[in-house]
């Protein structure tokens, strides 16, 4: 892939990972790629590096631009390893360059690297850096997407050079937004964004808010948002803006999701009279097996639907391992504004939706409760009490749904 100008004289330089499958444990179908960015000035600058594994890739982009012996000053925006991996290598290249990063990014690279031989320049919100005929701006943004993340924006360009945020985990041939032609194609990229958010940003919802308001008081004019993942937001950076806020506000849909697991079927034979209950009522619901689906995708699922229910057999008096599993993922993403339940069966001693429950309450969520509970096998009995507690549910789902 060649380097592309993305506003005059700044050149996307990274590198597209068509193959990434597993991106620390988050399920990537769509590969990602690793944004970087060159500006041509006065003073060169590069903002941001790559994964390692594309070092040569980033570094032949650069060099087909310049000799990286003249960059002067670097810019981390982010310390996370997909755009720090090769940063030694960079330096080894670029002896008098000078990083820019926040105080708490200083100290993160210390642990990554030896940094004795660099040099810094510690940077906070509203410090800028004039390249000759541009002049950079620097935003903190801690946790988004770790303590050091910041953003650079380009007074001149109108561009926010804007790190994990906005960005999408998805290999493309094209660069921008508007380069996506067909519906199925936008549709990829919108699911994609929201993929992300859930599986990454979800717990910085009321951060998000803050820091688009605070973008939007001081007065920044944005016509490009380059994200450090995935396109670049060319025709219409409101639209993705707009997404976020959507997503920070716990937007979801009024349907639900089942998200279970089983061992001799008998929670997975109590999912389908839950199932019609809830659709016999008219709404939407989708069903999931947790150990047939990656961890990240059962998250994306209860991220979008309003209401969640929760089975799992009882094993050794506990929840099912990758209920647990999923409990855990969940409880660390803060979700909120959900309303969830549990079923399951046991054998001679239950416990697996009491725990469940349990959980649930911790993360402060909605709950219906108690739920519901088979001993061994489902009997046609039982099998009319779940049928009648997915109505049950889609009810409580539809009442709770205009809250939003
Ligand atoms: Fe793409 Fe938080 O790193």
């Amino acid at each position: 892939m060649e380097s592309v100008e993305i506003k005059p004289g700044i050149f996307w330089v990274g590198a597209i990972d068509w193959g990434v499958r597993d991106f620390h444990g988050y399920v990537t179908p769509n590969g990602t790629t690793y944004n970087n960015y060159l500006l041509m000035d006065e003073k060169i600058t590069l903002i941001d590096t790559v994964k390692d594994d594309f070092s040569k890739v980033m570094l032949d982009n650069v060099r087909n631009i310049v000799d990286p012996a003249r960059i002067e000053h670097i810019i981390v925006n982010h310390i996370e390893p997909d755009h720090t991996g090769c940063l030694d290598k960079v330096m080894d290249l670029t002896p008098n360059a000078t990083l820019y990063i926040t105080d708490k990014g200083k100290q993160g690279l210390d642990r990554h690297f030896d940094t004795s031989r660099w040099k810094f320049k510690i940077v906070k919100t509203g410090d800028t850096l004039n390249t000759g005929s541009k002049t950079l701006m620097f935003l903190e943004t801690p946790m988004l997407h770790w303590p050091d993340s910041m953003m650079t924006y380009v007074r001149k360009d109108k561009l926010l050079i804007s790190q994990d945020a906005f960005g999408q985990h998805y290999a493309t041939s094209g660069r921008f937004d508007d380069e996506f032609f067909t519906c199925f194609s936008v549709y990829e990229l919108e699911n994609a964004v929201k993929d992300y958010y859930a599986n990454i940003l979800m717990p910085f919802g009321s951060l998000i808010k803050a820091k688009i308001a605070e973008i939007q008081k001081l007065g920044l004019e944005i016509d490009m948002i380059a994200p450090d993942h995935g396109i670049i937001w060319r025709s219409d950076p409101g639209k993705v803006v707009n997404m976020y806020l959507d997503m920070a506000d716990g937007k979801a849909d009024e349907r639900v999701v089942i998200i279970y697991d089983t061992m001799w079927n008998s929670t997975g034979r109590m999912t389908q009279p839950i199932m019609q209950g809830i659709k016999d009522e008219n709404m939407d619901v989708k069903v999931i097996k947790l150990r047939s689906t990656p961890m990240s995708i059962a998250i994306k699922e209860f991220w979008q639907a309003r209401g969640c229910l929760l089975g799992t057999p009882t094993l050794n008096n506990i929840m099912f391992p990758s209920a647990a599993e999923f409990l855990t993922h969940l409880r660390g993403l803060r979700p909120k504004n959900r309303i969830v339940g549990a079923f399951g069966s046991y054998g001679w001693a239950g416990g697996g939706v009491k725990e469940a429950y349990e959980e649930f309450r911790r993360m402060k969520l909605e709950t219906v409760e108690p739920g519901i509970q088979v001993k061994y096998r489902p009997s046609l009995e039982d099998e009319s009490a779940c049928y009648e507690f997915g109505k049950e549910f889609a009810g409580k789902v539809r009442e709770y749904h205009r809250k939003f």
